[in-house]
C-alpha cells in the first residue's frame, strides 16, 4: 500500500530556519516511518510565491499537494501540521483536508504540538531539556504567536507544566493574543526578576522572533523589556532546532497513522 505523510508549516521564507527547522522536521518524519513517502506543504500563500519567486523554490500548498498524491495513487495519508496550538491556521487546515476525505482509502490529521494538557506536560519535559538554565534574578520568557481563537489556554496551561517540573523561571505570553506581554511585564515585577533571556515558542524564528521579539524598534518585546529596567538577551531559534520537540511532532504523526485502517 502506498503510503504518506504531509508535513504542513505555516512556512518560511529564511532559509537557514527552513532548513534548521522544517527540513529538520520532515527529516525526523521519513526516519520514523520507513517506507512512507514524506512531502512538505506550506499554509501561506505568500511564502509560497515568494520561494517560489525569489528562490525558483516550489512548495505546494495543501490542497495541491493532497491532489498530488490521490492522483500517484497513494491510499493512506497522514497530514501532519507543525503548528503550535489549535488556531486559525489549523482550522484553515482542516476545512482544506476535508474535501480529499473520498480520495483516499485512509485520511488522518494529526494534532498540533499543544492540543491540550496531555500535549502540554509533554511539550515541557521536552522544553525543560533545551531551555536556558535556570539563574538567580533571570526570567526565561518564551514568545508564543497567539490566535484570535480560545485555543490560547493552552500558553497558561505549558506554563503551569514547566513551573511543575522546577521551571518557575519561565513565563509565556503572545504577540498577537492574550497572555501578552503586558502579563509577562508584571510576573517579571512581581518576581523580582532583574534580566531576562527571550526565546520565540514557534517552531520556526522567522519574523515575528526577528522582528517582534528581538527587533530594535521601540514596540519589540526586547526595547520595551529594557526601557522597563531588564537586562535582556535574545536567541533566536525555533522549537523544530530542538530534537526532543521534532519527537513530539513524530508522536502526533503516529497516532494519527493508529486511526487508518
Ligand atoms: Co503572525
Amino acid at each position: 500500500m502506498k503510503q504518506a505523510i504531509l508535513v504542513v508549516s505555516f512556512g518560511t521564507a529564511h532559509r537557514d530556519a527552513l532548513d534548521k527547522n522544517i527540513a529538520a522536521i520532515e527529516r525526523d518524519m521519513a526516519a520514523s516511518f520507513p517506507g512512507w513517502a514524506v512531502r512538505r506543504a506550506f499554509t501561506s500563500g505568500r511564502i509560497v510565491r515568494k520561494l517560489q519567486e525569489r528562490d525558483g523554490l516550489t512548495v505546494e500548498t495543501p490542497p495541491e499537494a493532497l491532489s498530488r498524491l490521490a492522483e500517484e495513487g497513494f491510499e493512506q495519508a497522514v497530514i501532519q501540521p507543525t503548528h503550535v496550538l489549535r488556531g486559525e491556521e489549523y482550522e484553515k487546515l482542516l476545512s482544506q483536508a476535508e474535501p480529499f476525505r473520498g480520495r483516499f482509502r485512509g485520511l488522518a490529521v494529526g494534532r498540533p504540538l499543544l492540543s491540550g494538557a496531555g500535549d502540554c506536560e509533554a511539550a515541557a519535559e521536552a522544553l525543560a531539556g533545551v531551555l536556558p538554565e535556570s539563574k538567580p534574578g533571570q526570567a526565561v520568557v518564551l514568545m508564543g504567536h497567539g490566535s484570535p481563537s480560545g485555543s490560547n489556554a493552552v500558553y497558561p496551561t505549558l506554563e503551569d507544566a514547566l513551573h511543575r517540573l522546577g521551571r518557575a523561571d519561565v513565563r509565556i505570553g503572545t504577540v498577537e493574543a492574550r497572555p501578552g506581554l503586558d502579563e509577562v511585564l508584571a510576573g517579571l515585577r512581581e518576581s523580582g526578576d532583574s534580566s531576562a533571556a527571550l526565546l520565540p515558542l514557534m517552531v520556526v524564528a522567522g519574523d515575528h522572533a526577528k522582528n517582534d521579539m528581538a527587533g530594535e524598534g521601540p514596540d519589540s518585546w526586547k526595547s520595551r523589556l529594557t526601557a522597563a529596567g531588564f537586562q535582556v538577551r535574545c536567541e533566536l531559534r525555533g522549537l523544530g532546532e530542538a530534537a526532543s520537540v521534532r519527537a513530539l511532532f513524530t508522536a502526533h504523526a503516529a497516532d494519527a497513522a493508529e486511526t487508518l485502517d
